[in-house]
């Protein structure tokens, strides 16, 4: 059996998930993985707020108590770039492993950080970064490494999916992000959603893990201004409108564009219902292969971050495989 130490930095929606679910899986991953993993110190704004299952003494606002503290691991779950950013950079400088779900991060430094990450010998995990519980980022490093991919096509921003679905039933643009917002599904500020920049950075990503160099940014647009009765006429066409982004390899590079489509029914995107996401891979050997689910909230995300955290302590082990 080995230890894992994890200092956790937030404890908000994934945050919080990640300590229920570690809660729930502990024996489990005990049995399958021959891993304790243990919550060392979690660093939170607010230390009066109500956080139920979470063990108030491992609270600290203190960022150091964690990045320095006792830690193999250190999970990023703050959000932002800042604060998030120089946390990150700290804990690969002393030799800590990362695991975040910090998109706008890795889409701002990701670049430098994998520098730094490779030069300090540690690892960064990014699953929960792209299409929260939907396993993507696994799927392009592992599964994928033994083929060409050719394109990648995917609903990757929840928010926009569940107002288009809303629209498709009739309700305006604002009422249907409204409906979002009340959710949760939406952020009070949606801009980044519905511009198509959140889609664009997540397709980045991706883009980046499956061809490497080339990649450049051809188009991006969102759903901000589409009419209800644009997917009224496209539904009397057979039609479903999704903002799809896609990467494609083209002469002399790969293209990312984002933008809303007009799908035929029959298009396994057009399927993708309210908040979930879905990926269409596309290897020169393997073909076509379609991973959909739940692309955000708590224990979705928390689970891709735990299989981070469980795969950096399954390499770290010696001599241990990567599948029990
Ligand atoms: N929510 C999702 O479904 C989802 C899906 C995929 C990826 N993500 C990514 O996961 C990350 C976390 O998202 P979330 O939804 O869990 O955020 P959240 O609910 O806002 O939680 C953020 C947590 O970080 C703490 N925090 C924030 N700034 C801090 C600071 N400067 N110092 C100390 N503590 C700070 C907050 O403390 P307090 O609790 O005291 O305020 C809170 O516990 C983000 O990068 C997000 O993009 C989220």
């Amino acid at each position: 059996m080995r230890t894992l130490t994890i200092g956790l930095l937030g404890c908000g929606t994934v945050g919080r998930g990640f300590v229920e679910l570690l809660d729930a899986e502990r024996s489990r991953i005990r049995a399958r993985y021959g891993l304790e993993l243990h919550v060392t110190r979690i660093l939170v704004r607010d230390l009066s707020r109500e956080r139920a299952g979470v063990a108030a003494e491992l609270l600290t606002t203190a960022p150091l108590d964690v990045v320095d503290g006792d830690c193999d691991v250190v999970v990023e779950l703050i959000g932002g770039t800042h604060t998030a950013g120089t946390l990150v950079r700290r804990a690969i400088a002393s030799g800590r492993h990362v695991v975040t779900a910090n998109k706008a991060l890795l889409a701002a430094a990701g670049a430098e950080l994998f520098d730094d990450a490779v030069r300090r010998g540690v690892e960064i995990g990014f699953e929960a970064s792209v299409c929260g519980g939907v396993p993507v980022i696994g799927a392009l490093r592992r599964g994928f490494s033994g083929d060409s991919i050719e394109s990648i096509r995917g609903v990757l921003n929840g928010t926009s999916n569940y107002v288009l679905c809303r629209m498709d039933e009739g309700l305006s643009l604002a009422d249907a992000v409204s409906c979002a917002q009340e959710l949760g599904f939406a952020e009070a500020d949606p801009t980044l959603d519905l511009s198509g920049e959140d889609a664009a950075q997540k397709l980045a990503i991706l883009a980046q893990l499956a061809f490497g160099e080339g990649v450049r940014r051809a188009s991006v647009s969102g759903i901000a201004s589409l009419r209800t009765a644009d997917l009224r006429r496209a539904r009397r066409n057979g039609e479903v409108i999704r903002l799809v982004a896609e990467a494609r390899r083209v002469p002399g590079g790969v293209e990312l564009e984002v933008g809303p489509r007009r799908l035929p029914a029959g298009d396994p995107l057009a399927t993708v219902r309210d908040e979930q996401n879905a990926v269409i891979i596309r290897g020169r050997a393997i073909g076509e292969v379609t991973l959909s689910g739940r692309g955000a909230g708590s224990l979705p995300t928390a689970a891709a971050v735990m299989s981070d955290v469980i795969a950096i302590g399954i390499s770290s082990r010696a001599g241990a495989r990567l599948v029990a």
